[in-house]
């Protein structure tokens, strides 16, 4: 059969800065997952609508385009309203482990379908899986099941949804066309949307650490992920938060799981308890729950047992021992002062030199590898002080991952005069 389209011509309306139409758009999706249209065409496409831009039709043009090219998931038939949380990626952002037991013992249902890491922000999956005997491939029946008994799943999103988004981001990632707002934007939206939850709060990442370094591009990231999700009715609203140090004292897989474990018994650190309680209640409104005492449900038990509820689940032991890496490498404050600077993006990129994240879609990583931090961005520091110890299974790693992180640590002789915020803006 003939196609409609010519797609040379299709590029060429986007790289004279016209406008695709919707029988465009959906043509051209679906002739790049047939294969019909080549990766050095839709390559040459992403790049011009990189530099063009699309107005706000063509990004729901190109959203339901790419939800179509697979198939949709729904929760209809549980007896619970479902929620969901999406983080555009942050370093040390363990933030769902805690959250959607958290938001499951008030009897909302939280499937999260995560992905694994890629390059310096770590996946869910990948800290999940340093949990011995936890699985992260749960088919769609044994899903619902969870859902309806315990309430909270995070499993690995199938290769059924959305198909041409992860031809599209693979391409992406390799031709220098990740970091644009109607791409990510769709890219997020189509997967969720495609998922079937029927609310979504977003937590869009600012700063170093994020792929949107200031607030005004996150602000329009926000805005457009909403209004996508309002408009295929996916209740939505966004938090943007800080990302220009890592949130919490933990970097790596089983580093992290610790960390969370401590915020489900009560304790933990406050900024990762802020955002966790944050997103948690707004999940919560969203769903229909109303005035809800998160702080306290994460103090009296109630998350830590929907925590352990969910991990033994998909085979886990809540238990059980973490691993612990083998060796360790202490780095310490030069000079006294105050820290001024502990930038996310050089200490997530040396936890993934270390062995936490992978560069390539297949690599393997290690649990165990990761950043323990002792002291946080205003903290007074005397010289010699411990501020990181690194740990990893591979020592020979130690030199790239400093080579990172060193240059992220800046030390002044006056305390920074503003409290760090994490909550920097909301949209709804
Ligand atoms: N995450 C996605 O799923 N897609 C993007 O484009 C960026 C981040």
């Amino acid at each position: 059969m003939a196609e409609k389209f010519d797609v040379v011509d299709v590029i060429k309306v986007k790289r004279d800065g016209g406008e695709l139409s919707p029988e465009e758009i959906s043509w051209v999706i679906d002739a790049y997952t047939r294969g019909v249209v080549g990766d050095e065409q839709m390559a040459a496409l992403n790049m011009a609508i990189f530099i063009r831009g699309m107005n706000r039709r063509e990004i729901v043009d190109w959203t339901q385009a790419m939800i179509d090219s697979g198939e949709t998931m729904s929760f209809a038939s549980l007896s619970k309203p479902t929620t969901d949380k999406h983080s555009t990626g942050g370093v040390g952002d363990k933030i769902t482990l805690p959250l959607g037991p958290l938001v499951s013992s008030y009897g909302v249902a939280v499937p999260q379908l995560s992905g694994r890491g890629l390059g310096h922000t770590g996946g869910t999956l990948d800290k999940l899986e340093s949990i011995p005997g936890w699985q992260a491939d749960v088919p769609n029946d044994r899903l619902m099941q969870i859902l309806e008994d315990s309430g909270a799943v995070v499993a690995a999103a199938g290769a059924g949804l959305a198909p041409a988004d992860k031809k599209i981001y693979a391409l992406r990632d390799i031709t220098s066309t990740v970091d644009c707002i109607p791409l990510i934007a769709s890219s997020i939206m189509s997967k969720k949307i495609a998922e079937g939850t029927s609310s979504l709060v977003l937590d869009v990442k600012v700063g170093s650490g994020a792929f949107m370094k200031d607030l005004n591009q996150a602000r329009e990231l926000a805005r457009t992920m909403v209004d996508l999700g309002n408009d295929a009715g996916v209740n939505t609203r966004a938090l943007l938060t800080d990302m220009s140090t890592p949130l919490g004292l933990t970097i790596g897989n089983a580093l992290e799981v610790r960390e969370s474990v401590e915020v489900l018994a009560g304790g933990g650190p406050a900024d990762v308890v802020e955002l966790t309680c944050e997103l948690a209640r707004n999940m919560l409104e969203l769903a229909g729950v109303h005035d809800a005492d998160v702080e306290q449900a994460l103090k009296d038990g109630r998350a830590m047992d929907s925590w352990k509820k969910m991990i033994r689940a998909q085979g886990g032991d809540p238990d059980a021992a973490l691993p612990v890496a083998p060796h360790t490498h202490d780095v310490v404050a030069q000079a006294d002062g105050y820290l001024t600077k502990l930038d996310a993006l050089a200490l997530g990129v040396g936890s993934w030199r270390l062995g936490a994240g992978r560069a390539r879609k297949d690599d393997p990583v290690q649990a165990t590898a990761g950043i323990e931090i002792f002291a946080k961005p205003g903290d007074k520091v005397a010289k010699g002080q411990k501020l990181l110890t690194l740990h990893t299974e591979t020592p020979d790693k130690f030199e790239r991952a400093l080579e990172s992180i060193e240059p992220g640590i800046e030390i002044g002789d006056t305390a920074p005069t503003a409290e760090r915020e994490i909550i920097l803006d909301r949209v709804s």
